[in-house]
């Protein structure tokens, strides 16, 4: 009989607060990723170098997505990632969790979970069933993942919820319980894949405020990817400027306004400098 693999994080009496005893899995059951990951160990969570990935989509036709990219990030840190459409965000967060491997350089990062830019919540299940998910597919019983993730519902405001279809949900609801089951993963790294690019602009606001609250409740080493410019920089500790397609490294820009402090507002000046700072990096330049 194969033996069954707890993943990491995956103790359901110790989920909210283990992310970083989940790297006591024995060597043999983690992945390839994971092994590589141990010897980030110095100083960083995330250490990408060099990094290309090219999709074959046809014969003779080739689609660059990622250009020479090197990126670090500190455990703790919230790393934004800005660009166009198409300049290979969401293949860049692929790469982190494991889920494809680059062509060239190298990829080393400490166990990720990724948020997709959908939120792939299961019509079928309930919120609550939806979020204790991860719990499940990590070995926890249905009664240990629901009590956990319950004890989670009104900390998020989706008190109440818990027995709603995903389609009796607002779209800011929605994302919540998608958050939840990825935290719930136990991953010390969250790839945050557009999480709010789907919802009206006062929606976003509370997420981004909401999620700048949880992170300082339950810190996380966050790579955002956000075509944001405003949002990147309210939530962020540093925000990566990509070029088009191939995806380049233009800029990092450091946002040194304290994380979820009074100066991280839209109309803060240091806000507004650093947002057309990115978006001139961008070729957007000053608006209006
Ligand atoms: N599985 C795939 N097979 C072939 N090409 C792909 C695949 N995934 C992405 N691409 C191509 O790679 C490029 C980068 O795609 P990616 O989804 O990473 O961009 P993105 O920056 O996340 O875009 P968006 O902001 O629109 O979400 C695009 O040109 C896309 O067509
Ligand atoms: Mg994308």
């Amino acid at each position: 009989m194969v033996p069954r693999r707890r993943l990491p994080g995956a103790d359901p009496s110790n989920l909210w607060g283990n992310a970083r005893e989940g790297r006591e899995v024995p060597i043999e059951l983690q992945s390839p990723l994971e092994r590589q990951a141990r010897r980030v160990a110095s100083g960083a969570e995330i250490v990408l170098e060099h990094v290309t990935r090219t999709y074959r989509v046809r014969r003779g036709m080739d689609v660059r997505a990622l250009a020479d990219v090197s990126l670090r990030v500190a455990p703790g840190e919230l790393l934004a990632v800005v660009g166009p459409s198409g300049c290979g965000k969401s293949t860049l967060l692929e790469l982190l969790c494991g889920l494809q491997s680059p062509d060239a350089g190298t990829v080393a990062c400490a166990p990720a979970v990724l948020m997709p830019q959908l939120d792939l919540l299961l019509p079928w299940l309930s919120a609550l069933d939806n979020a204790a998910l991860a719990l499940r597919v990590a070995g926890a019983s249905r009664t240990q993942a629901r009590a956990r993730a319950a004890g989670l519902f009104a900390e998020l405001g989706l008190e109440e919820f818990e027995r709603a279809r995903p389609h009796e949900l607002s779209g800011g609801m929605r994302q919540r319980v998608a958050f939840l089951r990825t935290l719930l993963a136990g991953k010390p790294v969250l790839c945050l894949d557009e999480p709010f690019g789907a919802l009206d602009a006062i929606t976003r606001s509370e997420m981004q405020e909401w999620l700048a609250a949880t992170l300082a409740r339950e810190p996380r080493t966050v790579v955002l990817v956000t075509h944001d410019v405003e949002e990147a920089v309210l939530l962020a500790d540093r925000v990566a400027v990509l070029s088009p397609r191939p995806g380049r490294v233009l800029a990092e820009l450091e946002v040194e306004l304290p994380r979820g402090g009074p100066g991280r507002v839209r109309t803060d000046p240091d806000v507004i400098a650093l947002r057309e700072r990115a978006l001139s990096v961008l070729g957007m330049g000053a608006r209006g």
